[in-house]
């Protein structure tokens, strides 16, 4: 156990000493907000929820907390012309919401064009409002007919779930650039078919396994109908996954450890392998053990979609009826759902969903706070762990805020309050919680600063390696202990050709043998091309390369300039930022380094 708890520590970050409103997001990033259907249109009378909402338990009790039915929702079907000037209040380029199966295809086989024609409507206004729409084709509902049949327990089903996923596709493609084919199998599986608190309600390990390995394969083939059909190169098609993680209650109990890493791989890493390699199992002892096999999956995956909320710790116990429980611990700041403020396990799940080698998008992320009084820290908090992945070069490419408003939270009614805007239940205005402005903030802060800055003076400068253009390679935190002048330079740039002269004598020659590190990191450049250009300015100061300027990526904007110069002291934080070869700046730059030593 000590092992294990060494090997795998509780990642905690010291909160107390991270400035969490330094930060930058890339220009490009994409903001967004999200919703699902059955959450929010309201009078959806045709589904699976429906169905399950006016059904009881063995004791009478209705399946949803207080009795709550979605209803009139927050009546988003007919409100979405005024619900897109909310998404324009706070600035965001992109809505994620779902189109509701139920309503498309209300009875088997027979289409609702008018509701098709709705939908083509809301895009139309989004993109007018420079609103990019990303479309889920199926958020955890599908109509009733469907949940007749037997829904995804049988794999001869798919073919109506891809037959209302090409006609949604061919109606809407031109307008949609983003399609999730499903959101968080995972989640659909272990409430619907596993514990038993979304429809159909059943407790069954083993059809769990078969429903989760059929909606992954619906998937596959949904991706390569989309695909198949001409002119769609341009849509990119992706799964959204949600990740929480199980770690161990207690750190030196093996059964906490033990189900943690099974809840792991049934939850997270099976289905991540599948997609990944077309291969993988689960297994669960003494409940199902499943080999999933499809050649077809690889390559499925434009991108993935992150959902992430928070973490669970697992008690393992001596009961084959019940051999694992969830707790929470007393230390923790709690959301409404139950579960932690924890964001270092956002950056670790951005970390784990990394391994799938493809673009990530936070398709979901958000808390439930009536109080509104956790949700600014965790707005910060979470957006600071996500600007750390990226950071590391991790490539997320955007962040949906769960959600745009309040909305019928699934089992949990009404009670739960993830919106930016509360929603007036009986007149449904909306309001922007106060609580949301740190996301206003960081959206509307859009990029770089006015330099082209990523990084601020005071910054921990990012680990990266190097490699100097004689093949030799470094890292940065291997130079801890010395001051390091990285240039971002490159040799059609003649700002450079004019500083770098100077920065060989007042640094280079100046400070080599005490302490100083002077590197040039050439943006972009194949060797030859470096080389030549060390030998035509006479410096001798190291050079390095910078392939897809991604070094330089981590401290600016892509898209902005060189020469700039950043002074980085013996413990790594970075202390002095210049911007083109300006005399005054020049001068202090070289008196930070002064100083230092
Ligand atoms: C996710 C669901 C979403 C919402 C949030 C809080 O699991 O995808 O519909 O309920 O949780």
């Amino acid at each position: 156990m000590t092992y294990l708890s060494q090997t795998n520590p509780d990642v905690k970050w010291q909160w107390d000493s991270i400035n969490t409103s330094g930060i930058h997001f890339p220009s490009n990033f994409a903001w967004g907000t999200a919703t699902a259907a059955h959450q929010v249109e309201g009078n959806n009378t045709n589904n699976n929820w429906y169905e399950w909402e006016r059904s009881v338990d063995d004791g009478g009790i209705s399946r949803i907390h207080n009795n709550d039915r979605s209803g009139l929702a927050a009546d988003h079907w007919n409100r979405y012309p005024e619900d897109i000037i909310l998404m324009k209040d706070l600035g965001v380029s992109h809505y994620r919401f779902s189109v509701e199966w139920s309503r498309i295809e209300p009875e088997k086989g027979r289409y609702d064009l008018e509701a098709l024609a709705h939908y083509r409507r809301m895009c139309e206004a989004l993109v007018e409002a420079d609103i990019t729409p990303v479309v889920t084709l199926h958020h955890f509902t599908h109509p009733t007919w469907f949940e007749e049949m037997g829904a995804f327990e049988k794999e001869e089903n798919t073919d109506h779930f891809v037959g209302f996923s090409e006609l949604v596709f061919n109606e809407l493609r031109d307008l949609v650039p983003m399609w999730c084919t499903f959101n968080e199998p995972s989640v659909f599986v272990a409430q619907g078919y596993f514990n038993g608190i979304f429809p159909p309600g059943k407790k069954d390990p083993i059809l769990a396994g078969t429903v989760l390995e059929n909606m992954l394969n619906a998937h596959v083939r949904t991706y390569h109908q989309l695909k198949s059909i001409p002119g769609s190169d341009g849509n990119k098609i992706g799964l959204v996954k949600n990740i929480f993680q199980f770690d161990p209650y207690r750190r030196w109990h093996v059964l906490d450890w033990a189900f943690s890493k099974i809840l792991n791989d049934v939850y997270t890493n099976a289905p991540l392998e599948f997609l990944k390699t077309g291969e993988s199992s689960f297994y669960m002892p003494g409940m199902v053990d499943n080999k999933m096999s499809n050649e077809l999956a690889v390559g499925t995956l434009d991108f993935i979609g992150l959902n992430y909320y928070s973490r669970m710790h697992v008690k393992g116990q001596l009961n084959a009826v019940e051999p694992f429980v969830f707790d929470t611990r007393d230390q923790d700041i709690m959301t409404d759902m139950g579960y932690p403020l924890y964001a270092e396990g956002f950056h670790r799940a951005l970390k784990t969903i990394s391994r799938m080698d493809v673009p990530i998008y936070v398709t979901e992320n958000g808390l439930a706070d009536d109080g509104d009084s956790v949700r600014p820290l965790f707005i910060k908090r979470y957006l600071y762990a996500l600007n750390q992945a990226l950071r590391e070069r991790i490539d997320v490419r955007g962040y949906f805020y769960w959600s745009l408003m309040d909305n019928f939270e699934w089992a949990e009614g009404y009670s739960m309050k993830f919106g930016l805007y509360e929603v007036d239940l009986e007149t449904q205005d909306r309001r922007l919680r106060e609580g949301s402005l740190p996301f206003v903030e960081m959206v509307n802060k859009r990029g770089a600063d006015e330099r082209g800055y990523l990084v601020n003076v005071g910054d921990m400068a990012p680990d990266l390696t190097m490699e100097y253009v004689t093949g030799e390679t470094v890292r940065l935190q291997d130079l801890r202990g010395k001051v390091v002048v990285l240039q971002f330079t490159a040799s059609w740039c003649s700002v450079c050709r004019q500083e770098m002269p100077h920065l060989e004598k007042d640094v280079w020659q100046a400070y080599k043998d005490k302490g100083v590190v002077l590197i040039g990191v050439d943006r972009d450049e194949p060797l030859e091309t470096v080389l030549k250009f060390q030998d035509d300015i006479g410096t001798t100061y190291p050079l390095a390369l910078d392939p897809g300027a991604n070094i330089f990526g981590l401290f600016a904007d892509k898209n902005a300039g060189v020469t700039r110069n950043v002074v980085i002291d013996q413990d790594g934080r970075i202390v002095f930022l210049t911007r083109l070869f300006e005399e005054k700046e020049y001068q202090e730059m070289l008196k930070k380094i002064g100083s230092l030593l």
